[in-house]
């Protein structure tokens, strides 16, 4: 069993995911955190993140386990991480990790921007889950405090534009998703609904 699970940053992706992969007794993996750990390669090594040789160059050699999560959170990594997304050689670098995953018995959770449209197009369930900007940076806002919150908002729409208008596996639905706005719902409540769907 594959299970879908796109959207943009901060609608909630990660906390439904990782709900479902262990209710459901499934793999779980944050696609994010790959293009995060070439984003925080790039920086490292004060790479050009839009010097596509380069960028596959580091995605290619990637060695996933070697990465301490706390390094890869935060909106400066996750810049880099959206614009070395946006780089077909790149992408094309992190395919097979995502689809060899994605194979494993007995089925797992990948959650992202383009795994129902692009990674697993036969998942046996799609779903895209969303919410209002606002609703977005006021989450992020309690994650970092002391960071104000036009400034978060002022990011996530700049990763979203970002990530939406690259030519390459844009952020949207597929066109046989189950579309989730998770402004006004509680995680327990994403959670139900995406269950209804999968165990009606
Ligand atoms: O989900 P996230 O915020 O950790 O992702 C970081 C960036 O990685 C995001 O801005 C776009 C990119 N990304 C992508 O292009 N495709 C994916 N499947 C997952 C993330």
């Amino acid at each position: 069993m594959i299970i879908a699970i796109d959207g943009p940053s901060a609608a909630g992706k990660g906390t439904i995911g990782r709900a479902l992969a262990l209710k459901l007794g499934l793999h779980y993996l944050d696609t994010g955190s790959l293009y995060r750990m070439v984003g925080f390669e790039v920086m490292r090594n004060n790479a050009d993140p839009a010097d596509s040789q380069a960028c596959a160059s580091i995605a290619q050699s990637l060695n996933v386990g070697s990465f301490n999560d706390a390094d890869l959170r935060g909106e400066k990594v996750g810049s880099f991480a959206s614009q070395v997304a946006a780089l077909p050689q790149v992408r094309h670098a992190l395919l097979k990790f995502q689809r060899d995953f994605a194979a494993q018995k007995p089925g797992a959770v990948l959650d992202g921007r383009d795994i129902g449209t692009v990674i697993c197009p036969d998942a046996d369930y799609k779903f895209f889950i969303t919410a209002s900007v606002d609703a977005r940076a006021r989450r992020r806002a309690l994650e970092s405090p002391s960071t104000e919150i036009a400034a978060i908002k002022a990011e996530i729409e700049a990763r979203d534009a970002r990530d939406s208008n690259r030519n390459v596996a844009p952020l949207k639905p597929a066109a046989d998703a189950v579309i989730i706005d998770t402004s006004d719902l509680s995680a327990d409540e994403v959670l139900t609904r995406v269950l209804s769907v999968i165990q009606p």
